[in-house]
């Protein structure tokens, strides 16, 4: 399984990205509000920052504006990504822009029928945002259970990336599941790191470690 980053904070996706676990970055406009700087300078910094597809994502909401705006910010950076939303003009939107090369992720998926309709219209990535319908009581992940199996049944080529990922247990489901990528915040993606027996463990390694060389002084590493 793939792991992107939901971020546009270059701190935190140089932080994780030296660990090698990140193969991609998603932004869209909320995050890149939070950032100091200017929307272009940020996806070109990132792009630099990371080897695999970084999504920005347009504002516009009619047809030719989308087009336009996918146009330039994929003159950006070889590895941008256009983002566009899942409304009738994105799907009209989509379909122009993929049909010019440019990779499309639908963003704002919310049913397996949307996504289907994004992957028709020629989306490369299908966002379905499953921490905001857990949010209103939905079950999130039925939709990319629904979505795994459908791309099964018509070898669909639109990868899934699970969005609107809140916590470790999500990543750990939508994993199960066969989704192909999940994104997520820099916090989701720390908390998987952790665990008490990892940090109780190593501290009883080298408290073991620190008492023995006191005794046999010869031992070194
Ligand atoms: O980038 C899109 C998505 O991941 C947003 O997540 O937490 O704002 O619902 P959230």
């Amino acid at each position: 399984m793939k792991f992107y980053l939901d971020s546009a904070n270059l701190a935190a996706i140089k932080k994780y990205n030296q660990m090698g676990v990140v193969d991609g970055v998603t932004t869209n406009p909320s995050l890149v509000s939070k950032e100091a700087g200017e929307f272009e300078e940020i996806i070109v910094s990132i792009c630099k920052e990371v080897n695999g597809p970084v999504s920005a994502e347009v504002v516009s909401t009619d047809h030719d504006g989308m087009v336009k705006e996918a146009k330039h910010l994929s003159k950006l950076a070889p590895n941008v990504v256009v983002k566009i939303p899942m409304i009738p003009e994105g799907l009209k939107a989509t379909k122009t822009v993929s049909g010019l090369g440019i990779p499309v992720n639908m963003t704002l998926i919310f049913s397996a029928n949307q996504g289907l309709l994004a992957a028709k219209a020629g989306a490369s990535y299908l966002s379905p945002f499953i921490g905001r319908l857990d949010d209103i009581g939905q079950r999130g992940m039925q939709v990319i259970e629904d979505l795994v199996v459908i791309r099964q049944n018509y070898k669909l080529k639109a990868e899934i990336l699970v969005a609107s990922v809140r916590h470790p247990q999500h990543v750990l489901e939508a994993a199960k599941l066969g989704a192909g990528i999940a994104t997520m915040p820099p916090d989701v993606l720390e908390k998987m790191m952790q665990h008490p027996l990892t940090d109780i463990g190593l501290k009883k390694f080298l408290d073991d470690w620190g008492r023995a060389k006191k005794e046999k002084p010869s031992l070194t590493v």
